[in-house]
């Protein structure tokens, strides 16, 4: 019924992907991330997965949405088997360029993280999503229940992403809300012609959906920016300014900026 709003997301993103590339080439961060996977993992999502999964070498390990791809890098990097998707071909023909540079042997996969109708049944033991997922998924019941389906019985799913709490304000360090926390979306806008479709699911909205799966929630963190980036735009560079973490300056920094859980299929 929705399909149309992530075709236009894929078209979207298909065209955007040439830029973000460019941008992410300024840092060079991804060339670090295999050697340092707290690039690519913020909130507490590293240590859920190390809770989780212990030691990642061999294990096999499925990335969804998975742009710029710094955490199948990183997963990579610690000794997983890691298969990539995205629903857009251009950003992972950018990230397959990258992982041959950097010598990896990742599975990219185009498909739509609703169904991830190519992946196998039971085929993993660890499913991840990182920032910037969620807010593109108009669907999140569909999402999990795929995640449930591709997970070997007893394998986890870790995500990080922007706290719900953070989406209702203006992006500015004075605080004034712009919506109520439960208006989810669609958030339509366009960009060079292009319409995208956002949406910003409350902590209940993720939680049910996952729990509606079938899935067993094991753990969930509620953490603050440790690095003012979080308030400097899309970039995994050091953030340059200190007063964004104080709540008295930066009231939003009062709040958790990342929602980081991890669930079980039973
Ligand atoms: C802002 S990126 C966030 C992902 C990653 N953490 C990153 O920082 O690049 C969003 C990615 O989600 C992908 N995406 C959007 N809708 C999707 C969907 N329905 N299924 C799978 N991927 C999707 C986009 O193509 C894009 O590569």
């Amino acid at each position: 019924m929705t399909d149309h709003m992530r075709q236009a997301n894929r078209r979207h993103w298909d065209a955007a992907s040439e830029g973000w590339e460019g941008l992410r080439d300024q840092d060079q961060l991804w060339r670090v991330c295999i050697e340092e996977p707290s690039v690519a993992f913020v909130g507490d999502a590293l240590q859920m997965i190390g809770e989780c999964c212990g030691d990642l070498g061999g294990q096999r390990v499925c990335v969804v949405g998975s742009g710029d791809n710094y955490a199948a890098f990183a997963l990579a990097g610690m000794g997983a088997r890691v298969t990539s998707t995205d629903i857009s071909t251009r950003q992972l023909q950018a990230a397959a360029r990258r992982a041959a540079i950097l010598g990896l042997d990742i599975e990219f996969v185009r498909c739509d993280a609703v169904g991830l109708d190519p992946l196998a049944d039971s085929a993993y033991d660890l499913v991840c999503s990182t920032n910037g997922f969620w807010v593109w998924i108009d669907e999140p019941h569909r999402v999990f229940c795929a995640v449930s389906r591709v997970l070997k019985p007893g394998g986890h799913y870790v995500m990080y992403d922007v706290h719900p709490f953070q989406r209702p304000w203006r992006d500015q360090t004075a605080i004034e809300m712009v919506k109520p926390y439960w208006a989810t979306g669609p958030f339509v806008q366009a960009e060079k012609g292009r319409r995208t479709y956002e949406f910003h699911w409350t902590l209940a909205d993720i939680v049910n959906s996952l729990l509606e799966a079938g899935l067993v929630l094991r753990r969930v963190a509620e953490s603050g920016a440790k690095d003012s980036r979080f308030w400097e735009g899309p970039t995994y560079a050091p953030g340059t300014d200190d007063s964004l973490l104080d709540w008295r300056t930066n009231p939003r920094a009062g709040l958790p900026s990342w929602l980081t859980l991890a669930a079980q299929r039973p």
